[in-house]
């Protein structure tokens, strides 16, 4: 638990200071709603006490996404956020690569916007 309580302050102290994040997070300026939920969701994935779901219910983040839009430039300030805590976390290389290798593929799976100037709400029926 106070491995992931430092990186997720750490991963904070970058989305608080991101133009394009920080205005994503409908708490903000406040972000130790998020900063508590992201924490304990982590300690959980990776074996951890099951507070999250005790607090939140069942993770379903794709679905909790949804309000917020992620395309290929918020997915990527958040990886390089979350690599940034990652490499300051202090672990061994191998925990440090399995971390990147989970949260990578993560980051796209919640990714909900393609980013391009095109959408097909608009396409005729
Ligand atoms: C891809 C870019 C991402 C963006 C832009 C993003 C943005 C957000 C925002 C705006 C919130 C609402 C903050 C709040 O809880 O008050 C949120 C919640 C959350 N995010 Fe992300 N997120 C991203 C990726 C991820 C990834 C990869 C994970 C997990 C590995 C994650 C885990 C969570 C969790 C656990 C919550 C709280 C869900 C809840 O219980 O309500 N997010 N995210």
């Amino acid at each position: 638990m106070e491995f992931f309580e430092r990186l997720v302050d750490r991963f904070y102290e970058g989305v608080q200071t991101d133009d394009v994040l920080a205005p994503l997070y409908p708490e903000a300026p406040d972000f130790s709603g998020a900063r508590h939920r992201l924490t304990l969701f982590l300690a959980q994935y990776w074996g951890g006490p099951t507070t999250y779901d005790d607090e939140r219910g069942a993770p379903k983040l794709r679905m909790r996404h949804f309000p917020f839009p992620v395309g290929p430039l918020q997915r990527d300030r958040w990886l390089q956020h979350m690599t940034n805590a990652v490499g300051a976390s202090g672990a061994s290389d191998e925990i440090r690569a399995t971390l990147l290798g989970y949260f990578i593929p993560a980051a796209e799976h919640l990714r909900n916007d393609t980013g391009l100037p095109i959408t097909s709400a608009d396409y005729p029926r």
